[in-house]
């Protein structure tokens, strides 16, 4: 038998990018590689890329330009990029990096074994459909393959919100969510293999619809058929979008047990005026609003969000309307962007802020996240939280899990194994995390 080829994935941006490259080196896994940690020593590299911030396109072409002399050593290395950047703009980087053998957009990632075989013969391949099959169903889970008590699964991709700044409708498609039963049989393989803890991912993951047995299920009818599943003790889901959040998804909130009290809701910003040249179709009062629904049905639910400044056309008040709506809400933790334009949506032809000054606005409004996200985790100090161990610690005897807040804990002395769910009290507040002890 031959040695296994082995394949380098460095994924970018977000979660779902992760997941993405997981079935990327599963489907891979049959043509015959093993993942490495190193590019060295890689027959094939693949980067998964995010086109969502600054500059993405320009990072891609850097990093593929490091891998020139590997190429020239070892002629037989494949190079492919995958991801959004491979979506938006394929042909150019086919065109402008003749080192790139294969490209292919986050909808085609079942055809990688024909298009790996196709770039092993020499040709270069290049696919950005959006095909009608149904890329998850011919991307099954490699069987028995052990995994971390926190997994990933994608329940929706796509978004028809069109955030005026925004590339994902373009790079991801149209809205699309996969029908209950898949989701469900993923689950329960995730859960006989040591998962504990899934987070449902969608680029508007409460706006799901995915067909179940009478009819489509809402985000949160999934949420209990998956509360049935034994063996699996919590779910979170991420990225919601404010409009999208239905009554029965805060009432989840309230009644259902193995539902984290973490909800990630950006608002991007607070001034009515730029919500609406960003096409969010909300009001910073219907967001305000909207939280305090959600806190009445789970009081102790911690608040994460995404912000842009300097949007186009954003003045010195608008900005202190996005302040204003933060020291509302009170945030457990939050993203925070300058914007960057993206060409080919709406907001990139129109007149820009300052540099100067979105840098400042930026660095002001990180200055109070930071300040909140801090002031959220001190008051957890002699609480009492669950927390899934997920690996050692860096100390002897310590071991690191999240808690059900999502806050990263420590506990010194501990004689839980990963994967393992305990009752813990906070003792401290460090930067990052939180330290604690085990409740017997
Ligand atoms: N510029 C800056 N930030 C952006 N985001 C999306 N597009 C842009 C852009 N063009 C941010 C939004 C979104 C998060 C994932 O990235 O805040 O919620
Ligand atoms: Fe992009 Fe989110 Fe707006 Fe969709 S809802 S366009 S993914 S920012």
């Amino acid at each position: 038998m031959s040695a296994p080829k082995k394949l380098f994935i460095k994924t970018y941006g977000c979660q779902m990018n992760v997941y993405d490259s997981e079935r990327m080196s599963e489907a891979l896994g049959g043509q015959g590689y093993v993942e490495t940690k190193s590019a060295d020593d890689a027959d094939m590299i693949l980067l998964n890329t995010c086109h969502i911030r600054e500059k993405a396109a320009e990072k891609v072409y850097s990093e593929l330009g490091r891998f020139k002399k590997l190429k020239a050593k070892k002629p037989d290395l494949k190079i492919g990029v995958a991801g959004c950047v491979a979506q938006a703009e394929g042909q150019e980087i086919m065109r402008r990096q003749p080192l790139v053998d294969l490209v292919v957009g986050p909808q085609s990632y079942h055809r990688l074994p024909e298009m790996e075989e196709k770039a092993r013969s020499g040709e270069k391949v290049l696919d950005t459909d959006f095909p009608e099959e149904d890329k998850f169903e011919k991307l099954k889970r490699r069987p028995m393959a052990k995994r971390g008590p926190a997994a990933f699964l994608t329940v929706q991709e796509g978004c028809d919100k069109f955030c005026a700044f925004c590339v994902v409708p373009y790079t991801r498609g149209a809205e699309v969510s996969r029908p209950a039963d898949r989701i469900l049989t993923e689950a329960r393989d995730l859960v006989e293999r040591g998962v504990r803890e899934i987070t449902l991912l969608g680029q508007n993951v409460n706006a799901y619809h995915g067909a179940g047995a009478n009819g489509d299920l809402t985000l949160a009818q999934l949420i209990w058929e998956l509360d049935k599943v034994d063996g699996l003790e919590r779910i979170r889901f991420t990225t919601s979008h404010p409009n999208d959040m239905m009554d029965d998804l805060i009432e989840a909130h309230a009644s259902c047990k193995k539902l984290m009290p973490y909800l990630h809701l950006p608002v991007q910003a607070g001034s009515d005026k730029i919500l609406k040249r960003m096409n969010r179709s909300h009001t910073a009062e219907s967001y305000l609003r909207l939280i305090e629904r959600i806190r009445a049905a789970r009081p102790d639910i911690l608040i994460s969000g995404d912000f842009i400044v300097g949007f186009p056309e954003e003045t010195e008040a608008d900005f202190q309307a996005t302040l204003d709506l933060v020291e509302e809400v009170k945030y457990g933790t939050a993203y925070s962007f300058k914007y960057s334009t993206r060409p080919g949506t709406p907001a990139a032809e129109r007149p820009q802020v300052d540099p100067a000054e979105a840098d400042d606005r930026l660095q002001r409004l990180q200055a109070l996240l930071t300040r909140q996200q801090r002031e959220i985790q001190d008051s957890m100090v002699g609480r009492e939280v669950g927390v899934l161990f997920e690996k050692p610690g860096r100390q002897a005897g310590q071991m690191l899990g999240k808690s059900d807040y999502l806050h990263a804990v420590h506990v010194a002395d501990c004689d839980r194994e990963i994967g393992d769910l305990a009752r813990v009290r906070i003792v401290s507040s460090r930067t990052n995390s939180l330290a604690g002890e085990l409740i017997e």
